[in-house]
């Protein structure tokens, strides 16, 4: 079947693995990549798949209600898969606004758009919304967050999330939006922008730079490779239940300070570094207001509904995206030098 389908935020970490996902895995879908290219999004992630007859790049902003209205009038995308976010805490932490801007009312968006061109006929049509498990809040040293555990969003990100999430169902209760939404625990992999924890760490210990770890650095975090929740999506978009949320998350909670040894001693080894260097420029640093202490994903309704699991292990995860970074030099010179802002001038100028 042909489908258009829309993919919002493909530029960014998690859309990059989700857009090369689909052009490869579906070649007789059109997959549009919609994005506006802030700070996080980096066209230089689908260099291999860029020239592939079936994907196309999109460079808009969903917080335009016109040009989101113009382009889903004009492509008439029947599936869309919404990533498109400001997606870090500390950000949101300065800049409550811009969360509030593009991850509530680029979502209104969207789904206006989405409701103005299905309404009088939703069969076959589905808007997947990807969020995130921060909806939840925060959980103590024990129990896991389950698709029915109520919303308690602590920081600005969060709230925003869950106040989207909130937006999708109810255009499901009140148009027949046919949904669905999956809320994923912590990311890490190939492509990740170096702010958040692993990828700026892994930066810092190849420069020889300080580690920053927030209080006493016994926050907990549950991990997935990000090929994984790319898999889960593709399941989820397929396989879903409309109107069902889906909780993603790695079945692997580790505190960030083991997680910052572990990362330390496998960083020692592949730099032929001695053992134990890395480890001492871990740093404790002021804690992060409103931090959330422990996340833990309960993934058992995705496994045995649409019988996805994580593939590979945190070790083996672990090390691949290190290798990953340790290989791709380039990509991480570029990233940080801000060099990797002039792609899409200079690949889309000479097409
Ligand atoms: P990211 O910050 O790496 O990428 C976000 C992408 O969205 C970027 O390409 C950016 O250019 C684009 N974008 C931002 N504002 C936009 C706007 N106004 N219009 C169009 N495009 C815009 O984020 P990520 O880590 O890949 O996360 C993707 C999604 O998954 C987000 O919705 C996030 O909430 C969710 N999520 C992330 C994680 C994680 O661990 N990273 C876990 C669970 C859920
Ligand atoms: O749980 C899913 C969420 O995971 C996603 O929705 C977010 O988009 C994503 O950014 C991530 O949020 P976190 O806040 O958990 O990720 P971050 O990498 O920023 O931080 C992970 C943990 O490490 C957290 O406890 C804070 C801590 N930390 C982070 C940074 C950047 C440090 O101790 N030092 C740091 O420098």
């Amino acid at each position: 079947m042909n489908r258009k389908i829309l993919i919002t935020g493909g530029a960014g970490f998690i859309g990059s693995h989700v857009v090369r996902f689909f052009v490869k895995e579906y070649q007789n879908y059109e997959i549009y990549n919609l994005d506006a290219l802030t700070y996080a999004g980096n066209l230089e992630n689908l260099k291999d798949i860029e020239k592939r007859p079936n994907y196309k790049f999109i460079k808009a902003d969903i917080t335009n209600e016109n040009e989101i209205r113009r382009l889903f009038q004009k492509y008439k995308f029947d599936g869309v898969i919404h990533l498109a976010a400001e997606s870090h805490v500390d950000r949101s932490i300065k800049d409550p606004l811009a969360f509030a801007r593009t991850n509530i009312l680029g979502t209104l968006n969207l789904l206006n758009s989405f409701k103005e061109l299905w309404f009088n006929d939703w069969t076959g049509k589905r808007f997947y919304h990807v969020s995130t498990d921060e909806v939840y809040g925060t959980l103590g040293n024990t129990g896991l967050f389950t698709e029915e555990t109520s919303y308690s969003p602590n920081s600005p990100y969060s709230a925003s999330k869950a106040s989207s999430d909130h937006f999708v169902r109810s255009y499901g209760e009140t148009y027949g939006l046919r949904y669905v939404i999956s809320n994923c625990s912590n990311n890490y992999g190939p492509n990740h922008f170096p702010e958040k924890l692993i990828p700026l760490f892994i930066n810092n210990i190849i420069n020889n730079k300080s580690l920053p770890v927030y209080g006493n650095g016994n926050y907990t975090r549950d991990w997935l490779y990000v090929i994984d929740h790319a898999i889960a999506i593709d399941k989820v978009f397929h396989q879903g239940v409309n109107e069902n949320t889906y909780n993603i998350g790695g079945f692997n909670e580790w505190k960030n300070i083991d997680l910052v040894n572990l990362l330390c001693s496998l960083m020692d080894e592949k730099l032929g570094r001695e053992s134990g260097s890395s480890e001492k420029l871990v740093t404790f640093v002021k804690d992060r207001p409103g931090h959330d202490l422990r996340y833990a994903i309960d993934a058992n309704k995705i496994n045995k509904e649409l019988g996805w699991k994580p593939s590979v292990t945190f070790e083996q995860g672990l090390s691949m995206t290190i290798d990953w970074y340790l290989q791709n030099s380039e990509w991480l010179e570029r990233v940080t030098s801000g060099n990797y802002q002039n792609y899409y001038n200079n690949f889309y100028s000479i097409r």
